[in-house]
């Protein structure tokens, strides 16, 4: 791309693998390759720790939570309760669907004793004996892999009974959910594990004082755990010499859309997209960055003045947005804004749960609204219209998917009101004028 490339002299010197660091390697998922690079050794030493001291320090190393949130690691395992006589469990999110988010899928393909190992380590510091993953359904290939890693350790004698001798008993349960987005906002995830229809409950109680079958329990996302076992292992300090004071570490990045090289890029958090473009092969030749998004499509959208934010949760919400999930999808000036905010909303009226009336029939009415402009039907009015219902569903629904429906609204109008004018005044898509019937 001729665009969007910085001056930076060794742009592959932003990349800090850990995760992905044997992924070329033929057979990277087995065990045999995983115990080649320091596989399961921060579980060793984990195990020697005592729980709240492992809970202390992973609360030191300053992780967050990688599914999109944000949220303290090692503080949310100290919300689990002590000595209250209750079971207590872990559940990894890996129900990924979150538009442009792919992330995990990749991690679990890839390096899937990772997240076993950060299990074992999570399970033992929240004194937990029963660990659930919760995959997306679709992905049968990786439920095979995952079911496989799980076999392996169990003969190996990283799960089962007595844990490397430890004391520590653990199984891990492969739960593959059935396709439904809702089901990856942690409490539907729990009624869907628990056999009922997965739609969102009230928090609080959050799942850390009432989960899984009403006991304690820690959900965490596949990246958040599978990052545990370095820390561990190499040390909160290492961890800490990465990203910034407040938003620490390694990540994955995953970049996607016109792009020369799409795939997943891993450094340190606070890095930039115009960094990632360099070290990548930036935006397909010929072309220019028009808009991205820093973590899905539930994360307000930015433009080509946003190259130089640094993508942590504190440099992307002072530019308006959330990280999220990483997930950098980029479009060119080929893309019609109205059209793709048109297919995002479509998924979130699709994946809506109806439980709630704002986002129900907000994202309804939002399809209707948004088809008819892209068709040449629309008004100026129409517009305000749009604002309008995006305000009744954010911070007025039940769960975080109303919200994240009506960011793609908002961030578009702000940046590209012109384009949506535009549809009106030239009665249809400036992009694409023959797809006039596209929507019938
Ligand atoms: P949240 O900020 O409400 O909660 C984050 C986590 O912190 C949850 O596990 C919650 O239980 C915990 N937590 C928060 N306050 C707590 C408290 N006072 N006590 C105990 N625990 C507490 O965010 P939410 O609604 O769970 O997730 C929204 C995020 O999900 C968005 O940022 C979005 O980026 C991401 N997302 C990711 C998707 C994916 O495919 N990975 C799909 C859709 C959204
Ligand atoms: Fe269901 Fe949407 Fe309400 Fe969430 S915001 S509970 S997905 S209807």
């Amino acid at each position: 791309g001729d665009s969007n490339n910085g001056d930076g002299a060794a742009p592959q010197d932003i990349l800090a693998p850990v995760l992905s660091a044997f992924w070329d390697q033929p057979e990277s998922w087995t065990l045999d390759t995983y115990l080649r690079h320091d596989g399961y050794e921060g579980l060793k030493k984990a195990l020697a720790m005592d729980p709240d001291d492992l809970i202390a320090y992973v609360k030191d190393s300053g992780l967050r939570g990688r599914g999109g949130a944000g949220f303290p690691t090692g503080m949310k395992w100290q919300f689990i309760p002590q000595g209250d006589g209750k079971p207590h469990y872990l559940v990894v999110n890996a129900d990924e669907s979150e538009p442009g988010t792919c992330k995990d899928i990749p991690l679990l393909f890839a390096n899937p004793h990772a997240l076993i190992e950060g299990i074992v380590i999570a399970c033992h510091a929240i004194r937990s004996s029963h660990a659930f993953i919760y995959l997306r359904g679709e992905t049968v290939p990786v439920l095979r892999r995952l079911h496989e890693a799980v076999r392996e350790a169990y003969a190996a004698g990283y799960l089962g009974t007595d844990i490397l001798g430890s004391g520590l008993d653990l199984d891990v349960i492969v739960h593959a959910g059935a396709g439904a987005y809702i089901c990856g906002e942690e409490t539907a995830l729990l009624d869907s594990l628990e056999g009922r229809r997965g739609q969102p409950r009230l928090r609080p109680p959050f799942p850390a004082v009432a989960g899984l079958y009403a006991c304690p329990t820690v959900v965490n996302n596949v990246e958040s755990i599978a990052s545990v076992p370095a820390i561990i292992h190499r040390g909160k300090e290492w961890f800490r010499s990465m990203g910034s004071e407040k938003s620490p570490g390694f990540t994955l990045y995953s970049l996607s859309g016109h792009v020369t090289n799409p795939g997943q890029y891993e450094g340190p958090l606070g890095i930039t997209l115009r960094q990632l473009l360099d070290v990548s092969g930036g935006i397909r030749a010929g072309h220019r960055l028009k808009f991205w998004t820093p973590g899905g499509s539930s994360t307000p959208l930015l433009t080509d003045e946003h190259l130089d934010v640094p993508l942590d949760y504190e440099g992307v919400g002072a530019a308006g947005s959330m990280l999220g999930t990483k997930a950098l999808q980029c479009f060119d000036e080929t893309t019609c804004v109205v059209r793709a905010v048109t297919r995002w909303t479509e998924f979130y009226a699709h994946e809506s749960c109806g439980k709630c009336t704002p986002c129900r029939e907000g994202t309804y009415w939002l399809v209707q609204l948004l088809r008819d402009l892209e068709d040449g039907k629309g008004e100026m009015a129409d517009l305000d219209k749009l604002a309008d219902i995006a305000d009744n569903i954010n911070g007025k629904s039940f769960c975080a998917l109303g919200d994240g429906a009506a960011s793609p609204i908002f961030s578009s109008l702000k940046y590209f009101r012109a384009e949506y004018e535009e549809h009106i005044t030239g009665k249809g898509c400036p992009f694409d004028p023959a797809r006039s019937t596209a929507w019938s």
